[in-house]
């Protein structure tokens, strides 16, 4: 049985999850040469685990050094002091970032005349609208958006740990071009001067090594919405439109806000991460040995029936809805939960009080993604 799959040959992963859970919480995937980890309890033994790491990337020549700083200096693939330096910048980073109307960037999006007032969902907002706040809350040019809009789907290739030749070139002509962008963005944000030296006394870095990092984790706020942003936002869609929920009649805030956050445990964009073992751990009664690769289901955790009464049933009022492990747990945990939850609250909100809202999909086809869940459209009409 293999651990590895591509989202998009499944219909539904979460009942492969729940058996695994049930039967093998830690499973040795013999094909892949990797542990697959199921269990709420075990998923967060091992994200809290110090021996447990990033994987790192194979080696590759050819990356320029832009591609290599981005790539080195990100909190989300670093461990250790890399990760203290890298996780506190971006927090930083994270914290000033100016507040953004949702409103204004939905309206600007769905401003055009649609033919037939039809959309995708997921081209029209969902690839757009969290990358295009963070750059709006960072005083990005018009100009410089509409790029990044442009490319980021390509620039996210940079996560990827093996590259074509293709690929490499591609990455390394677009991050010089954003770097260099972001880099110019960086030097006229009114605390930058304050982050700068903070980080470069606490950690004794030169001024050049702090604005790399800086500018790393900037673009790396930009690359870590994409996906997840886009997912959360067409998945949150979909459960509205689920003829089991029978939603259509409720579009209040605090109602939206409790289906986003059972979205996250129900239908979470991102299904796993992985690490790599730096000691030997000790799990369920099993050696995972020093160097082996471990594969983290989240998406799995949030079915785990120990964890969740009724697991497989989409309820916005259970208690406990928020513990799901969508932005992981521990060292690495993703710093934009709040941030996440609000701008599809808000989006989705937008949505239905300025527009009469009907879906028009039938089956939805995903993305051929191992670690995400992506609905490849979502097809609406807006009157
Ligand atoms: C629905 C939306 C999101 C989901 C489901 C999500 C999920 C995650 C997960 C699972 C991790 C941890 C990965 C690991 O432990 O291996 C993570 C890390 C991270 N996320 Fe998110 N994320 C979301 C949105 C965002 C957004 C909008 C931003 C930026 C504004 C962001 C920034 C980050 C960063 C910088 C990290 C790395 C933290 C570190 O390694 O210390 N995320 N996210």
């Amino acid at each position: 049985m293999s651990s590895l799959f591509l989202q998009s040959e499944i219909e539904n992963p979460y009942a492969f999850y729940q058996k695994m859970a049930e039967e093998n919480p830690v499973y040795w995937d013999q094909t892949n040469k990797i542990w697959a980890v199921y269990s709420y309890e075990f998923c967060v033994t091992i994200l809290k685990n110090e021996n447990a790491h990033i994987p790192a990337f194979p080696p590759n020549n050819n990356l320029n050094p832009f591609v290599l700083k981005i790539i080195t200096n990100l909190a989300r693939l670093s461990d250790g002091i890399r990760h203290t330096i890298a996780k506190e910048t971006a927090m930083v980073l994270f914290s000033n970032m100016k507040i953004i109307g949702i409103d204004a960037i939905m309206k600007e999006l769905l401003r055009k005349d649609f033919p037939l007032n039809q959309i995708d969902w997921v081209d029209s907002v969902c690839k757009k609208l969290p990358v295009l706040t963070i750059l709006k809350s960072f005083d990005f040019e018009e100009e410089d958006c509409h790029f990044i809009i442009q490319n980021i789907a390509l620039l996210l290739k940079i996560m990827k740990p093996e590259k074509t030749a293709e690929e490499t070139e591609m990455l390394n002509d677009l991050s010089e071009k954003i770097y260099v962008m972001t880099e110019e963005n960086i030097l006229k944000l009114p605390f930058y001067e304050n982050l700068l030296h903070k980080i470069s006394l606490s950690y004794t870095l030169s001024q050049e090594e702090v604005m790399s990092v800086c500018v790393s984790n900037l673009i790396g706020l930009l690359i870590q919405s994409y996906d997840a942003g886009r997912g959360l936002l067409s998945n949150s869609l979909l459960q509205f439109f689920s003829i089991k929920n029978n939603f259509q009649n409720q579009t209040d805030k605090i109602f939206i806000q409790k289906m986003v956050t059972e979205t996250l445990r129900f239908d979470p964009p991102i299904h796993n991460t992985r690490r790599i073992a730096v000691e030997n751990i000790e799990l369920n009664g099993i050696t995972i040995k020093k160097d082996d690769l471990i594969l983290v289901n989240l998406a799995a955790a949030n079915r785990d029936t120990d964890q969740f009464k009724n697991a497989m049933t989409f309820d916005i009022e259970r208690e406990n809805n928020n513990g799901h492990l969508t932005f992981g747990i521990g060292g690495h945990m993703c710093l934009a939960k709040y941030f996440s939850v609000h701008l599809a609250t808000e989006a989705l909100y937008y949505l239905f009080t300025h527009y009469n809202v009907s879906f028009l999909g039938n089956k939805t086809e995903y993305e051929p993604m191992i670690n995400a869940r992506l609905p490849k459209a979502v097809w609406i009409s807006i009157l």
